[in-house]
């Protein structure tokens, strides 16, 4: 039997208590199979440490965090910490220094999910954004010259490098070449024009190598565009930090909302854990009221037995919440259900063991 040793970081507002949800699941599928178990240790950082020690997580966090075979992390940030204080202390922190340069956003309309585009059917939305993790426009490189002076300037830079962009797009093909499906760079060369110009040229560049992979390039304003007009021409994305993220949040829009939303920040060569998180945040607006939709963080760990070769049971916990979103049996308000976040997660771990 594999032992998988699982980090959890169940951070702020919702993330314990949709995280709670995903470890269910987990142990579930592990009784169920039982070629595989897992152990799982928590570890209380994030909004709450930082106001008792000053830090988001131990000056080792990283080093303690190489031990294990993955992290599980619910969300991070909080009203009463700067939020460029708490995420960079720990979320881009982990991401950055465990090299997840991958950050594997799945939009897809379930069925039964709730969608507001008119006439869309479910296979009308079916997407995977690749999006680059490490560097980019959230890279952190920048200065704040003659602070609280009337000459203060600011510099934000955008990184971008050839080993960086290359890693990211290169993985991309390989995706759309695994699935047999068309591949899109998202970009902005029209305005940026040392990044974006670069990011198209290197997509073309590495392109060369994979000639059955049919490609398309958009810029990013006439993408979002098309992501609600015609969210069809869209299957493997590929895309800068600071666009995918903006544009995760609209496919999360139009597949269901954020409660549906799962992520997984991948570092492929294995040299680091990986980190598999919804891509929601806290939600301080429905944070202890017990009512936040577990299914994005279910999802989420999915990803993980997908990333440990479990194919089969990422498949299945998939097909289970598209289940839950049709029997409409114990889905929280956010869906239009009345159940709560315990109760929907129940309801997943009684159709797994079921099935
Ligand atoms: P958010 O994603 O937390 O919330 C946006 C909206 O979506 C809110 O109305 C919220 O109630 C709803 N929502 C989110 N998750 C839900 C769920 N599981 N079920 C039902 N509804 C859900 O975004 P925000 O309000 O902009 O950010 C709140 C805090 O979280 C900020 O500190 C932000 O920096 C941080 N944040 C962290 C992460 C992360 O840890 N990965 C991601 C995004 C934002
Ligand atoms: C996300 C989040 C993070 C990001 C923030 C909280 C730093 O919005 O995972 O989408 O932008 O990467
Ligand atoms: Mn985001």
């Amino acid at each position: 039997m594999k032992t998988y040793k699982i980090a959890v970081i169940a951070g702020d507002g919702v993330g314990p208590e949709v995280i709670a949800e995903a470890v269910k699941v987990l142990k579930a599928a592990a009784a169920k199979d039982g070629r595989f178990e897992f152990t799982f240790t928590d570890y209380p950082w994030g909004c709450e440490y930082y106001l008792k020690t000053g830090e988001m997580m131990p000056e080792k966090g990283l080093e303690i965090l190489k031990g294990y075979d993955a992290i599980l992390l619910g969300a991070v940030g909080y009203p009463g910490v700067p939020d460029h204080i708490s995420l960079r202390g720990l979320l881009l922190e982990i991401r950055h220094g465990f090299d997840q340069y991958v950050n594997l956003r799945p939009v897809k309309l379930l069925q039964g999910a709730p969608c507001p585009l008119k006439d869309v059917k479910r296979e009308d939305i079916d997407m995977t954004f690749v999006r680059e993790n490490s560097e980019g426009e959230y890279s952190g490189s920048g200065a704040w010259l003659y602070k609280d002076s009337p000459q203060e300037v600011v510099i934000q830079n955008g990184v971008f490098s050839r080993k960086g962009c290359e890693r990211v797009i290169r993985y991309a093909y390989d995706l759309a070449r695994k699935e047999k499906k068309t591949l899109t760079s998202i970009s902005k060369a029209n305005a940026l024009n040392y990044s974006m110009v670069f990011w198209d040229q290197i997509f073309a560049e590495v392109g060369r190598d994979y000639p059955d992979v049919e490609t398309h390039s958009y810029l990013v304003d006439a993408a979002s565009m098309f992501m609600v007009k015609d969210p069809g021409r869209f299957q493997i994305v590929v895309t800068s930090n600071l666009f995918g993220d903006i544009l995760t949040d609209l496919g999360a829009a139009i597949s269901g909302g954020m409660g549906l939303a799962a992520g997984a920040n991948l570092n492929p060569e294995k040299k680091f854990p990986s980190m598999f998180e919804p891509i929601h945040g806290s939600a301080p607006d429905i944070a202890g009221k017990g009512i936040a939709n577990p299914l994005a963080s279910i999802w989420t760990a999915a990803q993980m037995l997908d990333f440990f070769g479990y194919e089969d049971w990422g498949r299945k916990i998939v097909y289970s919440i598209e289940r839950m979103l049709v029997e409409k049996k114990a889905l929280t308000p956010d869906l239009g259900g009345t159940a709560s976040t315990s109760e929907c997660g129940d309801e997943m771990v009684r159709i797994l063991q079921e099935d």
